[in-house]
């Protein structure tokens, strides 16, 4: 058999403006997991006898949580399946090869999940990442994203690369368009930090999918890519008051705030104390905020701290670098 353990990290997906089309990678945050390909059944069944296991034509995949949270129990709700599934059916069918793979991916630390920082996308991003160097590297990072896009899939019934792109590639990752899907690595500035606070309320990335609008206005469309543009030009330029003044949204945060006690009244304060830009991240209920200077970062958490605790809302606060590196193999 052989084994692998990687670390992916957690991401800030749409950025406020960049709604399915932009993420960011969190420094120090994420998912571990371990992947053993096995030589055949005899020794995948004497090491995963009472685990859950699916099977598709290409493979059996089972999955181990020894991360302490609660998962879903079946393999086949496993955001790691679909993606497990859909990279080894690819690498048969390029290849022609008719074999049936047998895998178990452990997960061993894990995101606390609904927490609107990809804790369904750091799982299998790690997963594909893993199999990826079992096989002998069969496949480009780049391809990985739409394997691991089965994972989101699965959890939020659109198959999105805002948290699976920078989970794999790490930095900012821009998404130009889908079928196919083509990725764009962003700059990142060397003073680029993110503090993020997750208040303990349960929001299901599916049902802050649903409950946005079909379509948008031409008034608000035109907000939108102006600001997506301002943003990108921002890394580019090196310039953060830019790229802070880029961070809005009129297609998601307008519906999905209503679930955050006291958004506007945090993200006022943010902004008055010099954040450059505030936002949900990915569906939330997690907020970010970003700052060119790690006492700015700080400054942030004392703010968001003090709202959630005069909301009797739980939560954890990160503070982290907007990372620059994506799923790694961890000695
Ligand atoms: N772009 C996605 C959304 C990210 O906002 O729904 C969450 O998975």
């Amino acid at each position: 058999m052989k084994r692998v353990k990687v670390f992916a990290p957690g991401t800030v997906a749409n950025i406020g403006c960049g709604f399915d089309v932009m993420g960011l990678t969190l420094d120090g945050v994420g998912d571990m997991v371990e992947l053993t390909l096995y030589n055949d059944k005899k020794e995948f069944d004497n090491e995963t006898r009472m685990l859950p296991a699916a099977t598709c034509r290409a493979c059996t995949s089972a999955v181990k949580n020894s991360s302490g949270t609660v998962l879903p129990q079946s393999a086949e709700k496993n955001v790691v399946t679909p993606a497990i599934e859909k990279m080894v059916e690819t690498y048969m069918e390029e290849r022609g090869i008719k074999e049936h793979f047998y895998i178990m991916t452990e997960i061993l630390t894990k995101i606390r999940p609904g927490s609107g920082i990809g804790s369904s996308a750091a799982s299998s991003a790690a997963a594909v990442y893993a199999l990826n160097i079992l096989l002998g590297k069969p496949f480009t990072d780049e391809k990985l994203v739409d394997f691991a896009m089965e994972g989101e899939k699965l959890i939020s019934g659109t198959a999105h690369a805002d948290n699976v792109g920078p989970a794999i590639l790490g930095g900012v990752v821009f998404i130009r368009g889908y079928n196919p899907t083509d990725l764009i690595r962003l700059p990142v500035p060397e003073d680029f930090y993110c503090t993020v606070v997750h208040p303990h309320i349960m929001v299901s990335t599916k049902e802050a999918r649903d409950m946005l609008p079909e379509s948008v206005s031409r008034k608000d469309a035109i907000r939108q890519w102006g600001n997506v543009g301002g943003f990108v030009a921002g890394l580019l330029m090196d310039d953060m008051k830019l790229l802070g003044r880029s961070v809005e949204d009129a297609i998601a945060e307008p519906y999905r705030k209503k679930f955050i006690p006291g958004y506007d009244a945090l993200k006022a304060e943010l902004l008055g104390a010099g954040l450059l830009g505030v936002n949900i991240a990915g569906s939330g209920p997690s907020v970010f905020a970003l700052s060119d200077s790690r006492s700015l970062a700080d400054r942030g958490k004392e703010i968001m701290e003090r709202h959630f605790a005069l909301e009797k809302i739980e939560n954890e606060i990160y503070v982290t670098k907007v990372g620059k590196t994506g799923a790694r193999v961890v000695e």
